[in-house]
């Protein structure tokens, strides 16, 4: 009897001079299903595989490598086959894994935790927000201790009217929408936000916005989706009436002109009012220090200062060399315009 709660060793599993079913060779398989690694703030969080991964592979290429001529049915051999096809794409790191729904608990100011599922397509190098990063996951957890008053509130130019208006936020670079649809839930009817992204992305956003529906009722929630590229400047220019009072964005920077499409992007849809806050998440990777620095630069020359920023560690779902927990230090802030600050 095969059980889960102990690591198995590869030889524990059917072998195949043995001619086992059909049926022990697929639960075998479904054994050596990899999830991703579920995020987390500490290492400890992750969940280790079902199975040793020592020999894995080879039992993998063997089977495949196998005309499983025993077995009756050629539609039995061909489920075969593509299930060991699959354990071995998912032993190829994260990027080769297939289509995956994933879920995340997000902690709420009164203690309860908030569930949200977001589906993951297969990820390719040119569609990033296909999956959901370390720092985004960060930032929802953190979005709680932002909820009371004055650190997010409408935003009016004049401070002598009080507004009573729901909060409008928009998220840049919104990828699978882990950040917006819990910051959504979060406010309910206290806020409307607008989750945005490129337009080969925008329809999983949508997607994993309408998988959340039941949440997002129960809060009243207001969520929009829709395209909204950095590298294009907005003709006409937003009124403030159009403009946000909180924009949010995680890990937005990988690449060199990512920077300055960004803070392009806050100046115009920014509320000028007195609260207007940016509030970002970014992984401190090495290769992309140079543009955190120039992201610095760039919010400063706009007439944004920080007013609240800290480093905190988070385990991303990929790998280290090690096959560990891989730490990633990462950077969060909150803005707002320096001439409106005390
Ligand atoms: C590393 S992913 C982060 C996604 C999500 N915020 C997260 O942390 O899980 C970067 C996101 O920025 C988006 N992006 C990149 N360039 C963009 C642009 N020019 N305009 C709008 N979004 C862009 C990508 O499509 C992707 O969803």
């Amino acid at each position: 009897m095969i059980s889960p709660d102990e690591p198995l060793h590869v030889l524990d599993l059917p072998q195949l001079y043995q001619k086992p079913s059909g049926t022990d060779l697929i639960k075998a398989l479904a054994l050596l299903s990899l999830q991703p690694r579920t995020f987390g703030t500490t290492a400890d969080v992750v969940k280790g595989p079902a199975v040793q991964p020592e020999g894995v592979t080879r039992y993998l290429t063997s089977i495949i490598a196998s005309s499983l001529a025993w077995l009756d049915a050629d539609e039995l051999r061909e489920a075969i086959w593509d299930a060991a096809s699959a354990r071995l794409s998912e032993r190829s790191g994260r990027t080769a894994m297939p289509a995956m729904s994933r879920v995340f608990n997000i902690p709420t100011s009164s203690g309860e935790e908030y569930t949200l599922t977001l589906h993951e397509p297969s990820l390719t190098a040119d569609n990033l927000g296909m999956k959901t990063w370390v720092s985004s996951y960060l930032l929802s957890r953190r979005l709680h201790g932002l909820e009371s008053p004055p650190s997010l509130v409408p935003s009016s130019t004049d401070a002598t009217i009080p507004t009573q208006r729901p909060l409008r936020a928009l998220e840049l670079g919104a990828g699978t929408g882990l950040v917006g649809l819990s910051f959504a839930a979060l406010r309910g009817k206290s806020a409307t936000i607008h989750l945005t992204d490129l337009p080969e992305i925008v329809p999983n956003l949508a997607h994993n916005a309408a998988l959340n529906i039941e949440l997002l009722n129960r809060t009243g929630a207001a969520v929009t989706t829709g395209l909204l590229d950095w590298s294009v400047t907005p003709s006409p220019l937003p009124t403030e009436e159009q403009r946000y009072d909180v924009i949010l964005a995680a890990d937005p920077l990988y690449s060199p002109s990512h920077p300055k499409w960004l803070v392009d992007t806050v100046g115009p849809w920014l509320s000028r009012g007195l609260n207007a806050r940016v509030v970002t998440e970014m992984p401190l990777r090495d290769a992309y220090l140079p543009q955190v620095k120039e992201f610095r630069q760039r919010m400063g020359a706009l007439g944004l200062a920080i007013i609240e920023e800290g480093e905190e560690i988070g385990y991303d779902d990929w790998e280290s060399a090690d096959g560990g927990a891989l730490a990633v230090k990462c950077w969060w802030s909150i803005w707002g315009w320096s001439e409106k600050l005390e």
